[in-house]
This record gives C-alpha cells, sequence and structure tokens, in this order.
C-alpha cells in the first residue's frame, strides 16, 4: 500500500540518528587522540637561551614556539610558528593592523584617517615600552596574524592584557586562534586579563571557549569602567 512506504520512511527517518550515534562517538573519539597526539608534537620547541628578565618575561625570548592544529576536516595539521617581532617586522605589523582594524570596525566603529588608513597609535611603544611584547605569527610559513601583548603591574603584581589579536580569514575557525593565545599565556605563567568590547560577541565566544578550556573552568567574567567584557585568570594553572 502507498500508505505503508510512506509509514516506512517516516520510521526510517526516525530510526537513522540512532543508527549513527556509534559512528558519531568513534568520530570524537579519534578528534580526541589526534588532539592528544598534536599536543605531543607541539611539545618539540625551538628555544635561545633568555637573559635574566621579569621571571614571567623571560619566555618570550623563545625564537618560535611549533605548535600544531588540525585544519577545518580534522585531518590537515597547520604549523604555527609565534614569533617575537622585531623593529623590522615594524612595517609588516603595520600593514596587518590595517587588516585588523577593518575587522574591528565593525564592532568599535572606527573609521579610516584622510589616507584610507586606520593607523595604530600605539605600535612604536612596543619596542620602546618596557612590558610590552609584539608577536607574529606564521601558519606552514606563511604571515597568518599577530598577538599584541602588554603585562602591566597592577597592585604590585604584573598581569598579562592582549592589546590586540587577529587571524587572517583563511586560517579561521581551525584551532589556530587557540593554539596561538595558549602559546602567548604560557610565555607569561600568571595573571590575565583579556578584554573584549560589547559588541565583538565572536571574540568574546572565542575566549571564553579558549580560557575556559585552558583553565578547565576557572576564570572570573566581567565588566570594566568602559563596559568592555573581561576575563581574569591564571594562566600557570590549569590544563596545559
Ligand atoms: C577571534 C579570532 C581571533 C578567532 O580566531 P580563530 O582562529 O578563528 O579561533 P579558533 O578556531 O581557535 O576558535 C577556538 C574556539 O573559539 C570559538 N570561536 C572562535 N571564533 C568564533 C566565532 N566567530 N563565533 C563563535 N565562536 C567562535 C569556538 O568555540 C572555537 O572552538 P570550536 O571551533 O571548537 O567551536 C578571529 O576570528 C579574529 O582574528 N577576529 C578578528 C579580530 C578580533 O576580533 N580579535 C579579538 C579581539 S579581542
Amino acid at each position: 500500500m502507498p500508505g505503508q512506504s510512506w509509514l516506512r520512511v517516516v520510521a526510517w527517518r526516525i530510526a537513522t540518528p540512532r543508527r549513527l550515534a556509534p559512528l558519531a562517538r568513534w568520530r570524537s573519539r579519534m578528534r580526541a587522540s589526534w588532539t592528544r597526539y598534536m599536543r605531543f608534537l607541539s611539545c618539540f620547541r625551538l628555544r635561545r637561551p633568555s637573559s635574566a628578565r621579569h621571571p614571567r618575561e623571560q619566555e618570550a625570548d623563545d625564537v618560535g614556539v611549533l605548535s600544531f592544529a588540525n585544519g577545518s576536516s580534522g585531518t590537515d595539521a597547520m604549523m604555527i610558528n609565534v614569533l617575537p617581532a622585531s623593529i623590522e617586522d615594524r612595517p609588516v605589523l603595520a600593514h596587518l593592523l590595517e587588516l585588523y582594524g577593518h575587522d574591528i570596525s565593525e564592532f568599535d566603529g572606527r573609521d579610516v584617517g584622510e589616507h584610507g588608513l586606520y593607523g595604530y597609535h600605539y605600535l612604536d611603544h612596543y619596542w620602546t615600552e618596557p612590558g610590552r611584547h609584539p608577536f607574529l605569527v606564521r601558519v606552514d610559513g606563511r604571515l597568518a596574524g599577530f598577538a599584541l601583548v602588554s603585562i602591566r603591574v597592577l597592585s604590585d603584581e604584573p598581569v598579562g592584557h592582549v592589546s590586540e589579536f587577529f587571524v587572517m580569514r583563511k586560517y579561521r575557525r581551525m584551532g589556530a586562534g587557540e593554539v596561538i593565545a595558549r602559546d602567548v599565556f604560557r610565555r607569561f605563567p600568571g595573571r590575565w586579563r583579556v578584554s573584549q568590547s560589547s559588541g565583538n560577541l565572536p571574540a568574546q565566544r572565542f575566549w571564553r571557549a579558549v580560557v575556559g578550556r585552558m583553565t578547565l573552568g576557572v576564570y572570573t567574567e566581567g565588566h570594566d569602567e568602559v563596559g568592555r567584557t573581561t576575563l581574569e585568570f591564571d594562566s600557570s594553572a590549569g590544563a596545559d
């Protein structure tokens, strides 16, 4: 009867997700093993001896840290290098900051100046002021983003701030941002405060996910005096 075959289709549709459940469990186990393997590989780091500086700043002298993230397909690994930027890298950072400014303008409403550039007022400070650390990021050898970090002393204790953080669009949603952020936090073990503008919901979700996973949920969320969302945590405690 035509009515019966219609019923069979409905029954099959309802039963199928249950039939696929073992496959989904297997897939998630494979993903977890892959992540563990990549973490193991990321133990192999390139280092040069660091000079005597504030303990929180010594790690920043690393020439490069190799980390890996699996691509969106879950099979192709990306090699991620987080490299301290020298003054010679200033023009590169200035260019990447323009791309960042354009992305961020959607949330903070910034405009370009008369030369068609956003500009970044504090860029030179990263090579003239103590406590500031610029990093360039390469994925498989190609420029893919940056992180600008400041360690400020607040009530006698140094607190890390991620002043700007950027992953180029091509490399997003593949885990690169998380690898870079963890890398930066590892270089400066101790107290951190990351803030995001109230409109930048993707960034808020990103930092909540990264900090949540890294600290196993031990962080404090709040708002600063200008309404930005803030997450405070200790990067020396937690999963890594
Ligand atoms: C925010 C940004 C750095 C994220 O980089 P990314 O490499 O795409 O992030 P990841 O792939 O490592 O994401 C890690 C987790 O963050 C969350 N996340 C990242 N981007 C997200 C988005 N657009 N929406 C919702 N959640 C997001 C997810 O939980 C993700 O984990 P999952 O993919 O397993 O679900 C990147 O989108 C960017 O550079 N944006 C423009 C500049 C910016 O806003 N910087 C932050 C300023 S505070």
